[in-house]
């Protein structure tokens, strides 16, 4: 029997079944830091942990007998990767089952900053709704806008598939185009700056690493074209948020929704200051068959690495 530590309870019963198998210990309560997260781990042979847990080099130094580190997420950012594959420990994580739920996100993010939607609400319940008029509350449509993907992996391509439901001409940035994905009239742009001068709508679907940290910097939020909307439901680092709030406040932006932010759970103040931004507590995969899934995945992986079998969902390096 291996001992699985676990730094959060998880939705669903899949923490059940690990424990007919393995001893497993679920702590309860905020993230850990470094050095506790590894006095916690101590000499288990798993850890099954969330994107708010920092898994660093030291930890994978002092626990000996890690096998497997099963992050709840499909980002893994939060983990030390070159020390892992150096220590020779699996990372694992949850992409698939969590695509829909994030792209459904996306969308209702998109809808709700361009439709203002949460304006609408707040109006309502202030009572200042008094009657329809032809210009209240006026938004922005989506037929025919193009929309600007960032990063084109499962998340992005489920977005362009609902984007083109409702109307929108897709472009995408990506390392190397995607033929395969088999959608009607998708343009891939291979320059950055240009996606970004074009689009009405930027969703940013990339990974967090070195190089996409701040890949939206001040200069390419100011590239942006005039009047545009910023959708983040990737990572809040990808972002360069100071320089975001400038960009909205000076009105060279129309508005954001954002799930993500750079510094979470803080948000700037000046986001929320600004009614024309909508803001989500990183509710992307959110919904409970998503988040049931998640730990199904997850529970799967640690047993195949602990039954000596390599993990499901393995991250590579
Ligand atoms: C992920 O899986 O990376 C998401 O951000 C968690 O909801």
């Amino acid at each position: 029997m291996a001992r699985v530590a676990v730094t959060s309870p998880l939705p669903g019963t899949a923490l059940e079944r690990l424990a007919q198998e393995h001893e497993v210990v679920i702590r309860n309560g905020p993230p850990l830091s470094g050095s506790e997260l590894a006095d916690f781990v101590g000499d288990a042979e798993a850890l099954i942990c969330l994107l708010a847990d920092r898994v660093t080099a030291e930890l994978f130094a002092s626990a000996r007998n890690l096998q497997v580190v099963a992050v709840y997420a499909v980002g893994v950012n939060n983990v030390d990767l070159p020390a892992a594959f150096q220590a020779g420990v699996w990372v694992t994580n949850t992409p698939d089952v969590l695509t829909d739920a994030t792209a459904d996100l996306t969308m209702a993010l998109l809808l709700a900053v361009t439709r203002r939607v949460v304006e609408g609400d707040r109006f309502v319940r202030e009572g200042r709704f008094t009657g329809w008029t032809p210009d209240l509350l006026l938004g922005r449509g989506l037929a025919g806008k193009l929309l600007g993907i960032v990063g084109f992996g499962r998340i992005g391509q489920a977005v362009a598939r609902r984007a083109q439901a409702f109307g929108m001409r897709v472009a995408y940035h990506s390392r190397r185009p995607h033929p395969e994905v088999g959608l009607p009239d998708l343009i891939f742009e291979p320059r950055l700056d240009e996606l970004l001068a074009q689009a009405d709508v930027v969703s940013l679907h990339c990974p967090l690493t070195p190089e996409t940290r701040h890949l939206i910097n001040r200069e390419r939020l100011f590239r942006m074209k005039k009047g545009a909307f910023l959708v983040n439901a990737a990572r809040g680092e990808v972002v360069d948020e100071a320089a975001l709030v400038e960009a909205l406040t000076s009105g060279h932006l129309a508005g954001a929704g954002l799930d993500v932010y750079e510094h979470e759970p803080q948000v700037h103040p000046g986001l929320l200051r600004l009614s024309n931004v909508v803001l989500l507590p990183h509710l992307g995969s959110a919904t409970r068959e998503t988040r049931e899934a998640m730990a199904d995945l997850v529970v799967d992986n640690v047993r195949a690495v602990l039954a000596g079998k390599p993990p499901v969902t393995p991250v590579v390096g």
